[in-house]
């Protein structure tokens, strides 16, 4: 952490749980959305945007439950020294407004963040009004959010493609009207970082009261700059960056808070910002928002990537060997990616595993939830010479990931692989949890023993499924290292002539897409769990037990 008495402080706004949850395929339970919450108070985030209530049901409950049991807590905050701020985001119209003030009213912190677009192309053809119709519905919407909290946030949504002038008009008004923050958003990534950062030097020299607010930056990566345009914008004014763990979001993504926050903690003396993150949390939430959100890490992702702090060539590690600072600009324990640290044997007791779990931030199961917890960590630990922190978040991601917080509607009660050299065959036995129904199939798979088992469940679930993404990564090094696997499924139409379809096909991306999540020592488990993980949330997102059919889009 980097305090430098004459610099300001940059505040970090997370919109993971918003804007990272737009990512393609990404549906989070309420549970992982607390679970992820929690981790975010913990690293120290001062704004936390914990969703779009008016969007769903399930949207506004998170939001809710969000600013209820999270919106209080204070632990691992010491530097920041108060509870995070929970948002909600909303169309500038009041209905959204009022249903946004509903789910964070009971935050002991809180904030409306009303957007509204200022762009001629979205004015034109989006919304189809004026620019005097765009400022009078912001100066409304900013007027009705104020009287219903102190802290407003104002985002002209497509700022960077936006007239300047008319941007200038609209955000004069909006701080007329009682706006806090102004946010603005490089909504498509179109911008250049000379060019964001010249922006936000023009708006906050040409805006009347420009003084009295936080300038916000909230940048998108389509072509690769999210960072720099965020960065370029600090060295302009900025002191909000609205950002995303590992990037994740509406499309190409959002800004990463990793990358932001440590190019400003290695560089204290060039940014006019410290900030208050507790960096070595990284590497773990990293995971954590990698598990659940099904998004995989890239190995070469900066600071949080399985190869950022990995030396190949014999240079480089005959030079790291004789002194670190040679090729490292960041110590690998500065954010956590101290992989290799032994945390807990085969004879450690449940009391040093949950105080373990503790320091991890999964202080807050229940006795039920630790009981799964330490048998699986028992199973693993009889299997694996060395359980690491790593090891250990993959365990308790599968575990929210396989309950997905509400009852699972399949549960696989036994399974059985014969795999050879031209073919493998599956028996599966699998209970339908909401019948109460125990029933079994068998099939075959022509590559391999992972096709068997999925062609296996389609017959069980009588359902036919298309396979679109299956990723599979090794938690750690060696023989017994935990396997990841990661899928993302979508119903199928029935085009395909195929008997079940574990193939991809391109249009299915027009359908809903559910992301699963499995890890086990064994990958052929792990494999089905998160097969079965991506079914159970397409069954419980069409009984709306998930998150409600999203309403509005944003
Ligand atoms: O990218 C964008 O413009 C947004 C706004 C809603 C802030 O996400
Ligand atoms: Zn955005």
């Amino acid at each position: 952490m980097t305090i430098t008495t004459n610099k300001q402080k940059l505040i970090i706004f997370d919109t993971t749980l918003r804007d990272g949850e737009q990512s393609p395929g990404v549906t989070l339970t309420v549970s992982e959305k607390i679970e992820i919450a929690k981790q975010l108070s913990r690293l120290g985030v001062d704004v936390l945007e914990a969703g779009f209530p008016v969007a769903s049901q399930g949207d506004f409950d998170a939001v809710q439950r969000i600013a209820t049991e999270v919106g209080p807590l204070m632990i691992g905050r010491e530097a920041t020294g108060t509870p995070m701020r929970i948002a909600g985001l909303a169309r500038a119209v009041p209905a959204d407004i009022q249903r946004c003030y509903d789910a964070i009213a009971s935050a002991p912190s809180k904030r409306i963040h009303t957007f509204l677009a200022t762009s001629d192309i979205h004015l034109q053809h989006k919304l189809k009004i004026s620019r005097d119709e765009c400022v009078v519905r912001a100066v409304a919407a900013v007027s009705f959010a104020k009287t219903l909290v102190d802290d407003v946030e104002f985002s002209p949504e497509d700022a960077g493609r936006s007239d300047q002038d008319f941007l200038c008009q609209v955000l004069s008004a909006v701080i007329e009207a009682g706006a806090t923050t102004l946010n603005i958003p490089d909504t498509v990534g179109y911008n250049m970082p000379e060019e964001y950062g010249a922006m936000i030097k023009y708006l906050i020299a040409n805006t009347k009261g420009s003084d009295k607010v936080i300038w916000s930056a909230h940048c998108h990566n389509d072509l690769g700059l999210a960072t720099a345009n965020t960065l370029s914008g600090i060295m302009n004014g900025i002191r909000q960056v609205e950002v995303t763990i590992n990037g994740i979001g509406e499309r190409a993504g959002n800004t990463a808070m990793e990358e932001i926050v440590m190019a400003v903690h290695t560089h204290p003396d060039f940014f006019p910002v410290y900030h208050t993150i507790n960096t070595p949390l990284f590497f773990r939430i990293s995971q954590l928002v990698s598990s659940l959100s099904g998004m995989v890490v890239q190995p070469n992702k900066a600071i949080v990537g399985a190869n950022a702090f990995l030396h190949e060539s014999g240079i480089h590690q005959d030079g790291v060997l004789k002194n670190k600072t040679t090729y490292e600009i960041i110590s690998p324990e500065t954010v956590g990616a101290n992989t290799i640290n032994l945390v807990l044997g085969k004879h450690s007791g449940r009391a040093a595993f949950r105080s373990r779990l503790h320091e991890l931030g999964f202080g807050e199961l229940t006795e039920a939830e630790l009981q799964i917890a330490f048998t699986s960590f028992k199973a693993l630990a009889d299997s694996k010479k060395r359980v690491t922190e790593q090891d250990l978040v993959a365990l308790l991601s599968d575990q929210m990931s396989s309950t997905a917080g509400d009852k699972a509607t399949y549960v696989v009660k036994s399974l059985q692989v014969v795999s050879g050299t031209s073919f493998a065959t599956a028996t599966v036995q699998l209970e339908n949890t909401v019948t109460g129904e125990v029933s079994v199939e068998a099939a075959i798979g022509k590559s391999g023993p992972i096709e068997a088992i999925f062609r296996t469940i389609q017959r069980l679930i009588n359902r036919r499924i298309r396979l679109l993404k299956f990723d599979i990564t090794a938690v750690g090094e060696g023989i017994d290292a935990l396997g990841q696997v990661s899928v993302k499924i979508a119903e199928d139409d029935g085009a395909s002539s195929d008997e079940e379809s574990v193939g991809t096909s391109s249009d299915i991306m027009a359908k809903a897409t559910y992301h699963g999540h499995g890890a086990d020592s064994d990958i052929i488990q792990a494999a089905t769990r998160a097969y079965l993980n991506a079914i159970n949330r397409l069954v419980a997102n069409e009984s709306e037990r998930l998150l409600g059919e999203r309403k509005v889009p944003v």
